[in-house]
């Protein structure tokens, strides 16, 4: 009931549901602010683009250790905060055991490998509000930072898609995390939604997937969550109202540190409310500015700095070296296995599996910029033919044909309130499945043109014959147009199908 009523909350302040789309919200009709929530006010003239005030930098000074390695540290305190120090501090969540950080920041301190720094996450570590996408975002401060400190080359990827929940990452994760990653952060807590249950939280358990994921690539990266505050455009939630204490214990599990804004920006907000850090003078519109993206990156290269003293203090013993070549534990939801493969078919590779378009077009309905490609059509009856799998050939869909005939296929669509139509999707050739989806939004409070997920089990009873899937637009509509567009596919073999009825089931709203 609780999440029922969460979600009621997060529908009327279109966050939409766990956001399984990927896209922009345009703009959202009512204004209502939900009870129990903090009023954002902003001041007339607000400056989204206000550059962080430099009389509140700081650097720490480290007391204590013998000369030669507060020689050896020096460099890496040679960085300015802009938290102030007890909100800092208070923004180190679970550190732990931090095996791995630990080995990472051993190879950055001896320079002797390259270094490759990953993040995943939505619009917010994207950097849709930073000033200087490359500058002012928090993740290009953080990895300008580590390039300054070590002699190692650092290499960085930022795989963030705007709009997008964990589980998107969980099968799309080829497109924006290097497999040799090093390091990577995670920030997913505004996309992800809320649901504070301990039992099979469906955020959670996604969120698990992703950890094994990531957890499994070749260098056995190190994971840290970058936990943010649920900050809407009128208002900010309560300090319990996310995810991130129920995923606390997935930190603990897999020995991922964690970092919270959330709990440094309470500190100054409520706790004790200081001016130039105030909600409605570090965020907008649900992101972080520049002050929000700086403080941020105050926050990992602390965790960095901690873990770096640490290994002075108390140096890696040969147990701890051995205990990384341990192969991770089951998980910690009964069988919540990360997906065996996944192939996430976009643009170019999508665009290859069509072999008939009768009345479709292949177009880029973005910028050059910000690229929106896909397949469109707007007349009843046009066929869309994708050839998914060719026998004898190895490719996606023979891959995702595990253990059963039947593979789950997730369909990226756009979803709108503009006047959309209704498409019926089945299989030829070797391949059944049938599948009726509506573009259109019929939810008369939003705005909003997303893309949207929809799961598809497609059965490849004759392997002797290809699979083909089949998108015909409808004469049926619930707007007055006919409009469809496609632009993408995923593949996958999972053991948890779950994962993929859970999107299913969002559908609907
Ligand atoms: C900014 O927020 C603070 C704290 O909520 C509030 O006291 C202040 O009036 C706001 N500033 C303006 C100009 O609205
Ligand atoms: C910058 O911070 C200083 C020190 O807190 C403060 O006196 C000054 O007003 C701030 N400047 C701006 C533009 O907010
Ligand atoms: C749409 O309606 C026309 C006229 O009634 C019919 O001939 C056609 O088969 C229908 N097309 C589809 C895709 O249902
Ligand atoms: C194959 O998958 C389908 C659909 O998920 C399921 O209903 C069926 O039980 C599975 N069969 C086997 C043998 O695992």
């Amino acid at each position: 009931m609780e999440f029922v009523q969460s979600l009621l909350v997060i529908l009327a302040a279109f966050c939409l549901p766990s956001s399984y789309i990927l896209g922009n919200v345009v703009s959202v009709r009512g204004e209502g602010i939900p009870r129990g929530t903090i009023p954002l006010i902003y001041p007339a003239g607000f400056k989204q683009e206000a550059p962080v005030n430099t009389s509140l930098l700081w650097s720490k000074s480290v007391h204590g250790l013998n000369p030669d390695v507060a020689n050896k540290l020096r460099p890496l305190f040679d960085y300015q905060f802009v938290l102030p120090e007890q909100s800092l501090r208070a923004g180190l969540g679970y550190v732990g055991a931090a095996r791995r950080l630990r080995k990472f920041v051993t190879d950055l301190l001896a320079g002797r490998r390259s270094l490759r720094i990953g993040v995943v996450g939505g619009s917010i570590s994207y950097d849709m509000f930073a000033s200087r996408r490359g500058v002012t975002d928090w993740f290009s401060i953080f990895v300008n930072w580590l390039a300054s400190v070590t002699k190692a080359e650092v290499k960085s990827l930022n795989g963030c898609r705007p709009a997008t929940p964990s589980l998107y990452m969980v099968f799309c994760m080829e497109h924006s995390v290097d497999p040799e990653v090093d390091l990577v952060v995670i920030e997913y807590s505004l996309n992800d939604g809320f649901d504070d249950s301990i039992k099979k939280n469906r955020i959670v358990m996604d969120k698990e997937q992703l950890v094994r994921r990531l957890m499994k690539l070749q260098n056995q990266p190190a994971v840290v969550f970058l936990q943010v505050p649920h900050v809407w455009p009128k208002y900010v939630h309560p300090f319990h109202h996310t995810s991130e204490d129920v995923e606390g214990a997935l930190a603990a599990y897999y020995d991922v540190q964690t970092v919270s804004l959330r709990t440094s920006m309470f500190l100054l907000n409520l706790h004790h409310p200081t001016h130039g850090f105030l909600w409605n003078e570090t965020y907008f519109n649900r992101h972080p500015i520049d002050t929000g993206h700086k403080a941020m990156a105050d926050l990992v290269i602390h965790l960095i700095q901690e873990v770096a003293v640490g290994l002075y203090t108390w140096p890696a013993s040969e147990q701890e070296v051995s205990w990384l070549k341990m192969p991770l534990p089951p998980p910690m939801h009964d069988g919540n296995y990360e997906p065996m493969f996944a192939s996430c078919l976009v643009v170019d590779a999508f665009a290859n599996l069509c072999i008939s378009k009768e009345g479709w077009q292949w177009i880029n309905e973005g910028t050059d910029t910000k690229p929106k490609w896909g397949f469109v059509s707007t007349t009843p009856g046009s066929e869309l033919i994708l050839r998914l799998g060719t026998p004898g050939v190895s490719g996606p869909a023979t891959a995702a044909v595990v253990k059963n005939t039947t593979f789950p296929l997730l369909i990226h669509y756009l979803l709108s309130y503009a006047p959309m139509g209704q498409v019926s999707v089945d299989c030829l050739g070797g391949c059944y499945c049938q599948k009726r989806v509506n573009g259109h939004l019929s939810n008369t409070l939003m705005e909003v043109s997303v893309t949207h997920m929809v799961l598809l089990d497609v059965t490849w009873k004759d392997h002797s014959l290809p699979c083909d899937m089949r998108v015909t637009v409808l004469n049926d509509t619930t707007s007055d147009g006919h409009k469809f567009k496609v632009s993408g596919v995923v593949f996958a073999a999972t053991n948890s199908l779950a994962a993929f009825h859970a999107i299913d089931n969002w559908i609907e709203f």
